[in-house]
């Protein structure tokens, strides 16, 4: 997996086409406070920590950015010290390169996020990532899980359109571990780690536009990216009628317009 994050050098907030309000509504629901310490499982080149000093320049929280992957956190750590001082990178932000699974915390928390992560750990695995997160949380903090909102066969269609994209960006490793799990099979996951399901607090819309992948998954390759576009519409075709209802695939300019949505869940 960290082989394949190592050369996946991508938006994240373009490619899941995150916006200014998505933002805000999240950190209404996370309630982030003054003076709380956040784990930041997943995330990236701290896009998290970023998007809340521009709406609370000076605030006061201590953020840790856990990435297996030295690429993405070096990412995190040239745009982190370009936006924040030095003051506060150095008391108040720590960068750990783990697995979430190895990683181990000398302070409880008060919250641990996993934002578009929890697909990233196999199946086998996931039991053991709820446990892990909800056993760093002090009394009272809180787990918040922003993921890809799939009832039913949505799923199977969802995880189609991701895996095939893995296999042709060359993502070897991404294609056989990543899991995206339904909603049912996240209550169930959930229910087995002793948390108790909850329905989310807040469904985005995702508007998911393939040409978004073609340059940075795909390296602008229009056979890689045509034979993607052939097999999305194949995958749709054969979908059941639950997936026809519910999603919606349209010709954009460049590609694919697929209406699917993400949810945000507070345990
Ligand atoms: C889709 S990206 C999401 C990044 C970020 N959370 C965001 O939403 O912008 C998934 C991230 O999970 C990280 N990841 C993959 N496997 C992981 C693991 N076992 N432990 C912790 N992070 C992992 C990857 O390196 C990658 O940066």
């Amino acid at each position: 997996m960290t082989e394949d994050y190592n050369r996946r050098t991508v938006e994240y907030a373009h490619i899941h086409a995150t916006s200014r309000i998505h933002f805000d509504i999240f950190f209404d629901i996370l309630g982030l406070k003054e003076g709380q310490r956040l784990l930041d499982v997943g995330g990236g080149y701290g896009e998290i920590l970023l998007e809340y000093m521009k709406r609370n320049q000076g605030g006061q929280v201590f953020y840790d950015l856990l990435e297996p992957s030295a690429l993405q956190l070096e990412k995190g750590r040239t745009r982190i010290s370009a936006d924040i001082s030095e003051a506060f990178m150095h008391q108040n932000v720590q960068f750990f390169q783990n697995d979430f699974l190895d990683f181990q915390s000398e302070n409880l928390l008060d919250h641990v996020l996993l934002k578009m992560v929890f697909h990233e750990f196999s199946w086998n695995n996931k039991v053991a990532v709820l446990k892990k997160a909800k056993s760093l949380l002090k009394a009272g903090g809180h787990l918040t899980v922003w993921r890809p909102y799939l009832r039913g066969s949505v799923r199977d269609f969802f995880s189609s359109v991701i895996q095939k994209k893995d296999e042709l960006a060359g993502f070897g490793t991404m294609q056989r571990t990543r899991y995206f799990c339904s909603e049912e099979e996240f209550e169930a996951l959930l229910l087995e780690a002793g948390i108790t399901p909850a329905e989310p607090i807040f469904l985005l819309e995702y508007i998911f536009d393939t040409s978004r992948r073609f340059e940075s998954e795909l390296k602008g390759d229009q056979h890689l990216y045509q034979q993607w576009i052939s097999h999305i519409l194949d995958a749709y075709k054969s979908a059941d009628d639950l997936v026809r209802q519910q999603v919606k695939v349209v010709e954009s300019p460049g590609g694919l317009f697929i209406n699917f949505q993400r949810a945000i869940f507070r345990f």
